[in-house]
């Protein structure tokens, strides 16, 4: 966790009476302070206790300068980034890792230049260099950052932060509870292990051996009694797929992916896959010290993820007084005049990848179109497809793999039109978990210009083949 000198947040105070609401900052219990803009964000490493009992070295995390920073025994969370919709954000990546990085905005539709691919959208950030990103974000909503260099190791290490956007006109809740869920692969003297084994990558992936929220086994967290929480969860884990309820409390859906669902829906084994955000209001139970569990029952076995803990007197607010939240704007798509591109998720035969600074697993196991992608390099395959600028195109995707994939796009989002599973609801979203053998049908609006990528969002899987990306002139 993050401390800030006094010194350092009175010079906070002032720049927003300076430059008004600017990019904020804060801890998982929300405590926000502003920070100067742009907002200071170090890639580093540090020692930091995950397992709760020995200290892990080699973690790598976002820390942000000017604040003091401790060695916490639940350290190095990287900072949760509040911001707010239609106002410019900006952030300075400073790297001192010993290795280069850069950042991507999960979700957030921005100009193509800060959207932190390397080769493609930027240079590589080198030890030592700094990168200017800005933007400012159209929809709000529970977003996340990440590197995108070295990926699997860089995250599977500590690098994925939570990037709030707020919208001042949002209900206000009694309370909010941020949760990053993911695992670190560490072994019984609480270092790192080999981050993944071939055979896994080529199947589900490689799981993690302690699983986390916030960086804690089974956090607590304390919501006032009776209250209504909002709960904004992000499955920022390289593998794991959660099927998400509560034990001993109620909740609703209210958003998915950072765009709020049109009517709220009772909490029931939600699936959050890696790259996917959830947006819960919850209702605090009535007794002080009262518990809610919130589990993941995926595989079967159930875990709990975190605790909720009632304080104070009940407030006795009811989940029927849930205000909607504010719309993002609207996914205006053309589907008649709609052009289809065929996209295959398949495995491919075995080869060596290409080696790339960012990182290479060694393998390719997976295709999109029959092709594996190669790696980061300055000179990519092809983009599977140019789409026209103002038009809409319809993703039909098929999945020949008895494995699931949550595909993320960046850059613009995508409506969910149809599957072979059976009814979908018309979700707009950036990552959809497409299921084995699924057959699903994505139109997307080529609103933004640039190369996106369109991944696999289980980190190994993009590492080794289920990669791409449209080009939109
Ligand atoms: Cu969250 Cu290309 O990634
Ligand atoms: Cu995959």
């Amino acid at each position: 966790m993050i401390s800030i000198s006094r010194r350092t947040l009175l010079k906070g105070s002032a720049v927003v009476g300076a430059f008004g609401l600017g990019a904020g900052l804060a801890g998982p219990l929300g405590k926000a302070f502003a920070a100067p803009d742009p907002l200071l964000l170090d890639a580093r490493f540090a020692d930091a206790m995950l397992d709760g009992r020995n200290v892990t070295k080699g973690v790598m995390a976002y820390t942000s300068a000017g604040s003091q920073v401790e060695v916490s025994p639940h350290g190095y969370l990287p900072p949760t980034i509040r911001t707010q919709r239609g106002k410019p954000f900006a952030a300075r990546l400073i790297n001192r890792l010993d290795e280069p990085t850069t950042i991507h905005w999960h979700g957030i539709r921005l100009p193509n230049a800060m959207d932190g691919v390397p080769f493609l959208t930027q240079p590589y950030v080198y030890a030592g260099d700094s990168f200017d990103y800005a933007f400012s974000p159209p929809d709000a909503g529970t977003f996340w950052y990440h590197p995108h260099c070295n990926t699997l190791t860089q995250i599977g290490r500590g690098m994925s932060g939570m990037l709030i956007v707020e919208d001042p006109a949002d209900p206000v809740f009694d309370g909010e509870v941020v949760l990053n869920l993911r695992d670190f692969r560490l072994g019984s003297d609480g270092q790192f292990i080999e981050q993944f084994k071939a055979r896994d990558a080529a199947k589900t992936g490689t799981f993690g051996t302690v699983r986390t929220a916030n960086w804690q086994i089974d956090p607590v967290e304390d919501v006032p009694a009776g209250g209504l929480v909002r709960v904004r969860i992000a499955a920022t884990d390289v593998t794991r797929i959660y099927n998400l309820k509560l034990d001993g409390g109620e909740a609703v859906v209210v958003a998915l992916d950072g765009q709020p669902v049109a009517s709220p829906y009772p909490l029931d084994l939600t699936v959050v896959s890696p790259g996917q955000r959830l947006d819960l209001v919850m209702r605090a139970p009535d007794g002080e010290g009262q518990m809610v569990r919130l589990m993941d029952l995926r595989p079967s076995t159930p875990k709990v993820v975190a605790t909720f803990r009632a304080v104070g007197t009940s407030l006795n607010r009811s989940l029927g007084d849930i205000k909607p939240l504010q719309p993002n704007p609207p996914f205006e798509a053309d589907i008649k005049g709609a052009t289809e591109i065929p996209l295959v998720l398949s495995a491919t035969a075995e080869q060596a990848s290409r080696d790339s600074i960012c990182g290479t697993l060694g393998y390719s196991f997976w295709a999109i179109n029959k092709v594996p992608w190669p790696g980061d390099s300055a000179d990519p395959t092809a983009p599977l497809a140019e789409l026209k600028l103002g038009r809409t195109y319809l993703l039909n995707l098929e999945n020949l793999t008895p494995h699931a994939h949550p595909i993320h796009l960046h850059g613009t989002n995508f409506k969910v039109l149809a599957s072979s599973k059976g009814p979908v609801a018309p979700l707009i979203s950036d990552t959809y978990l497409v299921l084995p053998d699924e057959k699903v049908q994505l139109a997307v609006v080529a609103d933004n210009p640039g190369d996106w990528v369109f991944h696999c969002h289980i980190i190994e899987h993009q590492k080794t083949g289920m990669t791409g990306y449209f080009r939109i002139t």
